[in-house]
């Protein structure tokens, strides 16, 4: 078996007196996608935020790539080829929707995600390139901030809540524009509130529970009654 792309091992984290993460394990094999799902406050952005360096673990390692990244910086992450879409999307409100696309493109590596390339794929960002981010609707926002993470030409893409208050029409849209972003040896973490949704797009699935890992398994077979249970702890 080649090393994993990214192998996460007994990670804490805490904020202030309170733990957030306990012990949590998971790898990411290359070309996979792989989907993250648990309750409010399960602790799905702490590790999101763990493996791109915005917060120190406590405990534990983050290997991507074969290198040990626990404690580099989030510039340092993004340059070895990670990028995140975050929760919230947090676009710059006073940079319009072309200057926010060209901030991914200022850390990470070059490659065939370009201006033209993100038009492309959203072509409504095109048409409302000069208008501030803050005057989209949240649809087109979640694609800047896609658009942004493609810009630094990731070997992982992470998104956090991918359709979390979008509209169903729009939700539509962005997942169908999934199979064109990931594919051609892009991996993916998606974490999503809507189980069925994040077992249909993933190969592979988490379950976090209080800061703990409470399932793992194939998004094929998984069953209903475990998912259930490792998401609500419900016996
Ligand atoms: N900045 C912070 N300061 C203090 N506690 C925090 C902070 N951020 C998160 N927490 C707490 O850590 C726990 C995990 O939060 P986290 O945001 O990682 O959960 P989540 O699974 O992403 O939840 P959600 O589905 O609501 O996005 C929660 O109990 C939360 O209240
Ligand atoms: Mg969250």
């Amino acid at each position: 078996m080649p090393d994993p792309l990214l192998q996460m091992t007994g990670l804490d984290a805490h904020y202030g007196d309170f733990q957030a993460l306990y012990g949590v394990g998971m790898v990411v094999r290359e070309g996979e996608v792989l989907a993250i799902i648990g309750a409010n406050g399960a602790g799905k952005t702490t590790l999101m935020r763990s493996v791109t360096g915005l917060i120190t673990n406590d405990a534990g390692q983050i290997r991507f790539k074969g290198q040990d990244i626990s404690g580099l910086r989030a510039d340092q992450v993004a340059e070895l080829g990670l990028a995140m879409v975050p929760e919230g999307r947090q676009l710059f409100p006073s940079l319009t929707v072309e200057e926010n696309l060209l901030i991914g493109a200022q850390t990470g590596r070059k490659g065939p995600w370009t201006l033209e390339a993100v038009n492309a794929l959203f072509p409504i960002l095109k048409e409302r390139r000069a208008v501030p981010a803050t005057a989209l609707s949240g649809g087109q926002q979640q694609m800047v901030a896609i658009g942004r993470a493609l810009m630094s030409n990731p070997e992982l893409i992470l998104f956090d809540e991918i359709s979390l208050g979008l509209a169903p029409i729009i939700i539509r849209d962005i997942y169908a524009a999934l199979p064109g972003i990931i594919g051609e040896g892009m991996s993916a973490i998606i974490v999503e509130q809507d189980i069925s949704k994040a077992l249909s797009v993933s190969g592979r699935v988490y379950c976090l529970q209080e800061g703990r890992v409470s399932l793992e398994g194939a998004s094929a077979t998984i069953s209903r009654e475990d998912i259930s249970r490792a998401y609500f702890g419900i016996e």
